[in-house]
């Protein structure tokens, strides 16, 4: 089975067994399947954050959990549950025609709900760990559900614990938000987000109004999956020691970096930029040319080919800048 129409890279690689779960029940008969035939699972979502690189030889479970629900709510808030497998700016938009805040800044962020947790998406200043309440799990080793709370979830900068001492024991069926009603709190202090609510001409947007100025500037510089083949940053921005971004402001006056307490966060896409790989293409595979933190596929790249340019940037601002840049996506 061709996994090309899951992943958003559009990578043509193929899964020796493959099958599509949209309950509970399905997945953990998919799971029993596979551990009596002793084949390996890779689990599928949005496929918004893989690099697909060589074929699958295995069982790729595919989840199709749907729903949205509202599980309780006050005047000031709503609790609401979505279904793993709902498209995150679908859901997003749902929030907005209801007039629910809390999620505006991460409009049109690709893939699925029960991944964005995983790797605590986040732009414009919100992160996915500022909204939500918990999530509900699978634990695939002994098949009971457990409930993370916010914390138990140890989120950090595009981390979790489902990256880290929980990788590849969980499957994430359901995620609860808690948003507002009313009093909704607006996070426009982005630049990008002030100047385009400013050629808006809107001086007191509303959350849909701020939604709607994240989806122009990601829609400015962000190429859309269904034209170019991307999985969005393919590298974290590192975090690197004031003194050493000292050190690095000498030689490079305009290096972009967000400083926190005694830490800088470094501008990928300033390093790839400045270390002349912004738009470059070599056969397929390529770096977007209006944001050097994405790499795309024009068309055939393969996964390896991909890959291979991701490490020939990895090399190069290594040796152009000491930083040792880390990936965002995962590679199979
Ligand atoms: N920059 C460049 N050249 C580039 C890209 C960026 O010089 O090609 C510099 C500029 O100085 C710019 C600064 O980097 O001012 C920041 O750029 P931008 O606002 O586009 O954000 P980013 O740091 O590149 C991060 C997230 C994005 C998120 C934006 C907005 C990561 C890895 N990426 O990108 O998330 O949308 O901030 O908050 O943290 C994603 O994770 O897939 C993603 C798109």
């Amino acid at each position: 089975k061709s996994l090309k129409p899951y992943n958003t890279f559009g990578l043509d690689v193929s899964a020796k067994y493959f099958v599509e779960a949209d309950s509970k029940e399905k997945i953990i008969s998919a799971l029993n399947f596979a551990k009596e035939n002793n084949q390996p699972v890779m689990l599928l979502n949005g496929g918004s954050n893989m690099l697909l690189t060589h074929d699958f030889e295995g069982l790729v479970l595919k989840l199709n959990l749907k729903g949205i629900e509202i599980i309780s709510e006050n005047e000031d808030f709503v609790k609401v549950k979505v279904n793993s497998a709902e498209n995150w700016h679908e859901f997003v938009q749902w929030t907005l025609q209801n007039d629910f805040g809390g999620l505006e800044n991460l409009s049109l962020i690709p893939g699925n709900c029960g991944t964005a947790p995983i790797q605590n998406i986040g732009a414009y200043g919100v992160e996915i760990k500022d909204v939500m309440s918990e999530l509900s799990a699978l634990h695939i080793a002994t098949r009971e559900i457990k409930i993370f709370a916010n914390e138990e979830c140890k989120f950090g900068y595009r981390e979790s614990v489902f990256k880290n001492e929980f990788k590849g024991q969980f499957i994430l069926l359901d995620v609860t938000f808690k948003l507002t009603k009313k009093n909704h709190i607006l996070h426009t202090s982005y630049g990008a987000i002030q100047s385009e609510l400013n050629d808006l001409n809107i001086s007191n947007p509303t959350i849909q109004d701020v939604s709607k100025a994240v989806v122009n500037i990601r829609q400015s510089k962000l190429p859309d999956p269904k034209e170019i083949g991307n999985s969005g940053s393919f590298f974290k921005n590192p975090v690197i020691s004031k003194s050493k971004f000292e050190e690095l402001q000498k030689q490079f006056p305009d290096i972009s970096g967000y400083v926190t307490g005694d830490e800088v966060k470094v501008a990928a896409g300033w390093l790839i930029e400045n270390a002349g790989w912004k738009g470059k293409r070599f056969g397929d595979a390529g770096v977007h040319e209006k944001q050097a933190l994405v790499l795309v596929n024009y068309g055939n790249a393969t996964g390896q080919e991909i890959y291979d340019l991701s490490q020939q940037i990895l090399d190069d601002i290594w040796t152009k800048f000491g930083i040792q840049l880390e990936r965002e996506v995962n590679i199979l």
